[in-house]
């Protein structure tokens, strides 16, 4: 996997670092609040497993599987493959995620869990690639781990072709790796 990667974008240390103080800035935010963090599968899940364990207040794991319309992926349309299953009615609500790309996903997320009546949503990303952003899409996440260069990367969760998931920092993939 490692011959695949071309540079070495954010080391295990400056990630681990990071989350501790976004953990630090979420434990303020939430105390008392109980929240229900909903983590968008499968690229949040390394990310996940390892925010939620800085975020120091009493609170409920929840997930959400989305994909794209069959065929259709560059018109950007999304549907649920998978919905939370707490009742978010009233509660309060982080949304974890690995990265905010063009931003289809992400949008999509907020406003299906914003019809849900929440007390509140927020966002907080990994990665942020303001670069890619679709236009139209305003949505501005709450916490963001790293602003990125256009650059497709892989690790930490994020795949190519579901490869590379298992890597421990974020990297950006060689072109010949593209098979
Ligand atoms: P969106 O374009 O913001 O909707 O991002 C959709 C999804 O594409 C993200 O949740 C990631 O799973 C994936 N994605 C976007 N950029 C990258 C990347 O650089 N590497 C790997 N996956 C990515
Ligand atoms: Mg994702």
């Amino acid at each position: 996997m490692e011959k695949d990667i071309q540079e070495i974008l954010l080391t295990e240390e400056q990630i681990q670092r990071r989350i501790q103080e976004l953990g630090e800035e979420l434990t303020r935010e939430y105390a008392g609040k109980n929240p229900v963090i909903v983590g968008v599968l499968k690229g949040v899940v390394v990310f996940y497993a390892d925010m939620i364990r800085q975020i120091k207040v009493p609170c409920q794991m929840d997930f959400m599987w989305l994909s794209s319309y069959q065929g259709t992926a560059s018109t950007g349309k999304m549907v649920v493959k998978r919905d939370v299953s707490a009742d978010i009615k009233g509660r309060h609500v982080l949304i974890l995620e690995d990265i905010y790309d063009t931003g289809t996903s992400l949008d999509f997320t907020y406003r299906h869990l914003l019809e849900k009546e929440p007390a509140s949503l927020k966002i907080c990303t990994l990665l942020d690639k303001p670069e890619r952003r679709r236009p139209g899409i305003t949505l501005k996440p709450d916490y963001v781990g790293f602003t990125i260069p256009n650059a497709f990367v892989v690790g930490y969760g994020l795949d190519y072709n579901e490869y590379y998931r298992n890597l421990p920092y974020v990297g950006v993939l060689k072109p010949e790796a593209y098979l």
